[in-house]
């Protein structure tokens, strides 16, 4: 049967970005059996044995305490399970001396529903017909950014600024404020913070500016921290969070290694985490509970704050170190080859400039050798203009083990040579 679909149906059942090239990774990990691939593509966070522990403690104190029935046995208000409420109110204001009260807070299941919301109920037609954006202020970002629209139109975003350090072969995005503009037409804004997929982490002064572009027309700006302290803690340079009337402090429980429960947790104003509440209402009631009750019991006892910069932080961060190490040695000098600076996230980004072929063609030549990365082109989500640079790109996931990044990252120094060096000759 092929039902016919509506606009927003069809709009829907599209995979976008990095979702459509997961389904060829997928197809070539089926298809090659008995060839064995490093898979550098993942996006899902290693279980770490100390956080594994932690939530397996939660749970026997949630099946040990009379809250249990309350917890699985009944329905719950939209804004989320009370006492996890509570508990990110109390953890925010001794932490960052807020005054947040539980008017603030909303718990979504999973922090891309709060993009979902926000991005249809700040960004697309107004009932007077006018079309609202939402800004992504630094393209590249989020590939998930791209599929959070029922208006697709609506999503715009901004080519950066690009900060090279030749001799060292390291670069960094930074926002173009000479573009970057925010007017009647803005929606809201939204980016991560650490970034999916380079890694960037934006400076408090950047994220400052950003945020008082928006104030005066009273736009939204959505600061998606699912990388950001105080769990997971996945920044590997200082940074704090900035809170502000128009700010959302988006979060999510998923590289605190909840990913499969399910939680995200918007924080701002009561008018802004209200329009989110009832769009919530609306499509799903609310965010299950048991994922809710155990996140209540780590985050009050401290012990999701301490794991975070204790194990997860660490762990990715020595991944880093040997992507970093790896190319330094592997990749030749005069290559005009570019990795991101690792300021967080789970993930490294490379740049080849100039690249004789396409990002995704380098993606097919890594997977004759065994590897697989992710090509640059889906993290660019509303960027209209045609650059080269969008096709230069790799993301290199951080949640394989020592070994394995070591191998991939030689292997693709190989093919990288090979590929410059064909093209030279051709030449
Ligand atoms: C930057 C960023 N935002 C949001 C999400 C979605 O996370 P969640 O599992 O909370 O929906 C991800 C997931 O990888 C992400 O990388």
């Amino acid at each position: 049967m092929e039902p016919a679909l509506t606009q927003f149906g069809t709009q829907m059942s599209n995979l976008t970005g990095v979702r459509a090239i997961m389904k060829d990774i997928i197809e070539t990990l089926r298809a090659g059996q008995g060839q064995e691939f490093i898979n550098l593509s993942a996006g899902n966070p290693v279980i770490l044995p100390e956080v594994e522990q932690l939530w397996r403690d939660c749970t026997a104190d949630l099946l040990a305490s009379p809250e249990y029935g309350e917890v699985v046995c009944r329905y719950g208000s939209s804004q989320g399970y009370q006492p996890l409420v509570e508990a990110i109110a109390k953890d925010f204001n001794q932490r960052y001396g807020l005054n947040l009260s539980d008017r603030n807070i909303l718990i979504t299941p999973g922090s891309q529903s709060i993009y979902f919301y926000a991005a249809n109920s700040f960004g697309g037609y107004t009932t007077d017909g006018q079309l609202k954006q939402i800004v992504l202020p630094l393209s590249p970002d989020y590939t998930g950014y791209g599929g959070v629209s029922l208006t697709p139109e609506a999503v715009f975003a901004y080519k950066p600024a690009l900060e090279i350090n030749e001799k060292a072969h390291r670069f960094k995005y930074r926002p173009d404020f000479s573009q970057l503009t925010i007017t009647e037409d803005t929606g809201c804004v939204i980016f991560s913070r650490p970034c999916n997929p380079t890694g960037n982490v934006l400076t408090d002064e950047e994220v400052k500016k950003i945020a008082a572009l928006a104030v005066p027309l009273e736009v939204p700006v959505l600061i998606d921290s699912a990388y950001a302290p105080p769990f997971p803690a996945l920044n590997f340079t200082e940074m704090a969070p900035v809170f502000g009337e128009n700010i959302l402090h988006c979060m999510s429980l998923s590289k605190a290694g909840l990913p499969g429960e399910r939680i995200g947790i918007a924080i701002g104003e009561p008018e802004l985490v209200g329009v989110l509440e009832s769009f919530q209402t609306n499509m799903c009631i609310h965010s299950p509970r048991y994922g809710q009750a155990i996140a209540a019991r780590a985050i009050n006892s401290g012990a999701l704050a301490n794991l975070a910069t204790s194990v997860i932080r660490p762990h990715y961060q020595k991944k880093f170190d040997v992507v970093e190490d790896t190319l330094d040695q592997a990749m030749p000098k005069d290559m005009p080859w570019f990795l991101h600076r690792g300021e967080g996230a789970i993930f490294a980004w490379l740049w080849l400039r100039d690249l004789p072929i396409t990002d995704w063609e380098f993606y097919q030549e890594l997977k004759q050798v065994g590897v697989i990365v992710v090509p640059g082109s889906s993290f660019f989500p509303g960027l209209r203009e045609e650059w080269s640079h969008k096709h230069q790109c790799l993301r290199i996931s951080l949640t394989a083990s020592d070994e394995e990044i070591e191998i991939g990252m030689k292997r693709l120094a190989q093919v990288a040579q090979q590929v410059y060096q064909r093209s030279t000759v051709v030449v």
